[in-house]
C-alpha cells in the first residue's frame, strides 16, 4: 500500500489553519439532511484537528452547480447536520478564497470550525484550475483530505490543493484506503466479489477488472440475466442487454484464463409483473422461465450455494443488490447472502468490504451494515476503485 501522511504526523496546531476537504454531498429532502453518514465519517478528523488547536476550514461540494452560485445548492444547507454531529458551533463563510475567508480566519479562535461555500460555485474547481487552488491555499497552512468519496474527481479542492500545502489523509480517508487495500490490494485469499445491479453496461469495467483479481465472481441483479442470455438461457421478459452477449462471453473467457470462477444463478424468483408479492410469483430453474415472465431475484438454492462459496473465502468485496431489493419479496436473496457474509465477518473468518450506490441501502435493509468489516461512504469513487483506476484525490496524497 502506498504511504500517506496522516493526522498522526501532526503535533500541536495551535493557531494554524487546516483546510479540510470533506464530502457533504448529502441526501436532502425539503431542506433537511436525510442521512448524515458522511458527516459522521468526517467528524473524527474535524474534531481531532480542532482538539490539536487548528482553525478548521471545511471545503465541500454539494450537487452539480457547474460553476454558478445556485442558492438551492449552498453547502450552508448542511450546516445544521454538521453542527449536530460535531456538537460544536460552525461558522458559515460564503466564499472559499480571498479576503472574506482571510477575515474569518482572523475571527476564528484555535479549535474553531468554519464551513466554506460550495467549492463547485467556482468554475476553477472542476477544471482543477491552479489559480483557484493557489487562492484557496493562501488561507491555509495544511491540507487534509477526508473525502474518499470525492477522490475520483481531479478538482482543485480534491487534487490541486494537495500539491500546494503539506497534505494529509484524514481518518476516514485512512480507514477507506486500509479497507480497500485489505479487499483488493493485498487481500487474504480466496477472494469473492459480489457484483449486482441492473445493467452490465454500467459495470463493464468493474467486471473486466475483477475477473483478474478475485477467485469467485458472483453476479446478480439484472446483470446476471444478460450473462444468462449470453449463455443461451431464455430469460423471457427480464431486464436484459441482449446486445452485450459477446462482451459477456469475453468477460467469461477472461475469467476462465485467470482462474476466476463466475457464479450465475441457476434458480430464480420470477413473476409476470413487477409488483410487491404478485400472484404470478414463483421460483424456478433459470432454464424454465416462461416468455411472459421476468427474473426478479436469485433463487433460494443458488443463494444457499453462494453462501457455501463465501464460507470458503477469506475476503469479500460487495457492490450492488442481487435482486430488485426495493420490492418484497425480491429482496430475499440480497438479505440472505448479506446475512451470511455478516455472520462470517462477525466470526472473524471473513473480511467484508462493501460500497457504492444502492449497496449501503441494501445492506441497511438487510440489517447487517454494522457487521460488515467496512462499509464505504463512496458511490462513484468506490466503483472506479473496483475498476482498478487510480483515484486522483488519493494519488495526490501519496508520498514518493
Ligand atoms: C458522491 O456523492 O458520490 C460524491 O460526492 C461525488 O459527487 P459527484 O458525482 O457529483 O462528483
Amino acid at each position: 500500500m502506498a504511504r500517506f501522511r496522516t493526522l498522526d504526523d501532526l503535533g500541536d496546531l495551535t493557531g494554524k489553519v487546516a483546510l479540510v476537504r470533506v464530502d457533504l454531498n448529502l441526501p436532502m429532502q425539503d431542506g433537511s439532511v436525510t442521512d448524515d453518514t458522511r458527516v459522521r465519517a468526517a467528524a473524527p478528523t474535524i474534531l481531532e484537528l480542532s482538539a490539536k488547536g487548528a482553525k478548521v476550514l471545511l471545503l465541500a461540494h454539494f450537487g452539480r452547480p457547474k460553476g454558478e452560485r445556485v442558492s438551492t445548492m449552498s453547502v450552508s444547507m448542511t450546516i445544521d447536520a454538521v453542527q449536530a454531529v460535531l456538537g460544536k458551533e460552525v461558522m458559515f463563510v460564503p466564499e472559499i478564497a480571498g479576503p472574506v475567508v482571510a477575515q474569518s480566519v482572523g475571527i476564528l479562535r484555535p479549535g474553531d470550525i468554519a464551513l466554506l461555500e460550495n467549492t463547485r460555485f467556482w468554475k476553477g474547481e472542476e477544471k482543477n484550475d491552479p489559480e483557484l487552488a493557489k487562492a484557496i491555499a493562501a488561507n491555509g497552512d495544511i491540507y487534509v483530505n477526508d473525502a474518499f468519496s470525492a477522490a475520483h474527481r481531479a478538482h482543485a479542492s480534491t487534487e490541486g490543493l494537495a500539491h500546494l500545502l503539506p497534505a494529509y489523509a484524514g481518518r476516514s480517508m485512512e480507514a477507506e484506503l486500509k479497507a480497500l487495500d485489505a479487499a483488493l490490494g493485498t487481500p487474504v485469499r480466496p477472494v469473492a466479489a459480489v457484483v449486482g445491479g441492473a445493467k452490465v453496461s454500467s459495470k463493464l469495467d468493474v467486471l473486466t477488472h475483477l475477473v483478474t483479481q478475485v477467485d469467485h465472481l458472483i453476479i446478480g441483479g439484472g446483470m446476471a440475466n444478460t450473462f444468462l442470455a449470453a449463455r443461451g438461457v431464455n430469460v423471457g421478459k427480464s431486464l436484459c442487454e441482449h446486445e452485450l452477449a459477446a462482451t459477456c462471453e469475453q468477460i467469461l473467457d477472461a475469467a476462465d484464463k485467470s482462474g476466476c470462477t463466475v457464479h450465475l444463478p441457476y434458480d430464480a424468483v420470477v413473476a409476470k409483473e413487477f409488483a410487491a408479492n404478485p400472484a404470478s410469483l414463483r421460483t424456478c430453474n433459470v432454464h424454465e422461465v416462461a416468455a411472459d415472465e421476468m427474473i426478479l431475484d436469485v433463487g433460494p438454492q443458488a443463494v444457499e450455494a453462494l453462501a457455501d462459496v463465501l464460507k470458503t473465502c477469506r475476503t469479500l468485496v460487495w457492490n450492488g443488490p442481487l435482486g430488485a431489493f426495493e420490492i418484497e419479496p425480491f429482496d430475499a436473496a440480497t438479505v440472505a447472502l448479506a446475512r451470511s457474509a455478516a455472520a462470517l465477518s462477525k466470526e472473524g473468518v471473513l473480511t467484508s468490504v462493501a460500497g457504492g450506490g444502492d449497496t449501503v441501502a441494501a445492506l441497511n435493509h438487510a440489517g447487517v451494515a454494522d457487521d460488515f468489516t467496512y462499509i464505504s461512504t463512496a458511490g462513484g469513487a468506490f466503483l472506479e476503485w473496483m475498476e482498478g483506476k487510480e483515484l486522483p484525490g488519493v494519488k495526490a496524497l501519496e508520498l514518493a
